[in-house]
């Protein structure tokens, strides 16, 4: 029987990425996203690649009505991915209520309607800044969860809490908090991508658009930290690696291969790099140079995190495996495909 799933923000970046994984491995979706950040275009990607349209409603989160509708319309809804949330660190500083607001009422509305609809569990996309600068590295999900250093970062922690005491009161609902690194990268098929709006805040797509040249040089937020070459340190996960952990975590719970009703789970591939050993690989395995320079640090980051991916391997089953001299060759033949579309 094909399980019907809710993926919410499902034409962004990550939420397309699981849609295409979704439906390759059966599913049948249904994608709500108010386009706020998005492009709807990106549904043709999906169908490009998967042969399938998933069902679209644009619509807001926000509003529980508009959710109620897609509920009633869709009926059967087994599952819910929800990627639908504002996801700017330095966005969420000046706008902190829209990032509540947004970030928190949709997973309300989404919790609160579970029940109603006899929705069975939901995949929360959660982040490794819940961490903060963790006391050591590689993180591990025991690790304490430090103060936030944003609006974003604490819209994650206090979403975690809101499912974990949600599911404390006795709900019949299941939930699977993922935990993400930095997802880079884009589908092999270059047929979907990364599609930032405006000045890429993120070091992968302004590294790609200054490769090709819309930006003049990439700035190395700082080479004064306390690692080998001075710059951060990341876990940069493949965002089709990072898709399929949602299947596999959504499959966990409506198959209930956990008698847990609430589990965390890091994605990361178990590696840091650097940002300058990125900039490297990158060059390396396209052949193309990226012009940088080292610039004063960013204020609010981290120096250094990166997954002990372990509990995910062995307990989920799932494990990051594409090279990430192979994602850098993917996300550059992305924004290829995007100067050959004349998109940017
Ligand atoms: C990575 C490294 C920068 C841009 C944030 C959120 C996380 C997730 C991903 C949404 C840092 C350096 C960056 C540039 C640079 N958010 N950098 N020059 O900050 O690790 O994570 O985005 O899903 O939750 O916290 O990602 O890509 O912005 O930065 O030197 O132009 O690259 O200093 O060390 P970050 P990032």
């Amino acid at each position: 029987m094909k399980h019907k799933i809710l993926v919410t923000g499902g034409v962004g970046y990550i939420g397309s990425h699981t849609t295409v994984e979704l439906i390759n491995a059966g599913y049948e979706v249904v994608i709500i996203d108010n386009l706020s950040n998005s492009n709807i275009n990106v549904l043709d990607g999906i169908e490009k690649i998967t042969g399938v349209r998933p069902a679209f409603v644009e619509g807001d989160c926000t509003s529980i009505e508009t959710l109620r509708k897609v509920f009633t319309e869709y009926k059967g809804i087994d599952g819910i991915i929800n990627f639908a949330a504002s996801k700017a660190v330095g966005e969420s500083v000046e706008k902190p209520l829209l990032y509540y607001r947004n970030n928190l009422l949709t997973l309300i509305n989404l919790l609160d309607l579970m029940p109603e609809f006899g929705v069975k569990g939901i995949v929360f996309s959660s982040s490794c800044t819940v961490y903060g600068e963790p006391d050591e590295n590689p993180v591990t999900e025991k690790a304490p969860i430090k103060p936030a250093t944003s609006p974003y970062g604490n819209t994650k922690q206090v979403s975690e809490e809101i499912i974990t005491d949600y599911i404390h009161s006795g709900v019949n609902i299941k939930s699977i908090l993922l935990r993400y690194f930095n997802p880079v990268g884009a589908h092999p098929s270059s047929e979907i991508g990364e599609l930032p709006n405006g000045v890429p805040n993120n070091l992968i797509p302004y590294l790609t658009q200054t490769a090709i040249g819309i930006r003049k040089e990439l700035s190395v937020f700082g080479n004064d930290y306390d690692t080998p070459d001075g710059s951060c340190i990341r876990d940069f996960i493949d965002v089709v690696d990072l898709a399929k952990a949602h299947v596999v975590a959504m499959e966990r719970m409506l198959e209930d291969k956990s008698e847990e009703r609430l589990e965390v789970f890091n994605l990361g591939t178990g590696n840091g790099l650097s940002v300058l050993q990125l900039i490297d690989v990158f060059e390396k395995s396209t052949g193309v140079k990226v012009p940088h320079k080292i610039v004063g640090r960013r204020a609010g980051d981290i120096e250094k995190v990166w997954a002990n991916p372990e509990k995910a391997n062995n307990v989920l089953g799932w494990k990051a495996e594409t090279p990430i001299e192979e994602t850098m060759r993917n996300a550059w033949n992305w924004q290829m495909k995007l100067r050959e579309r004349g998109i940017m």
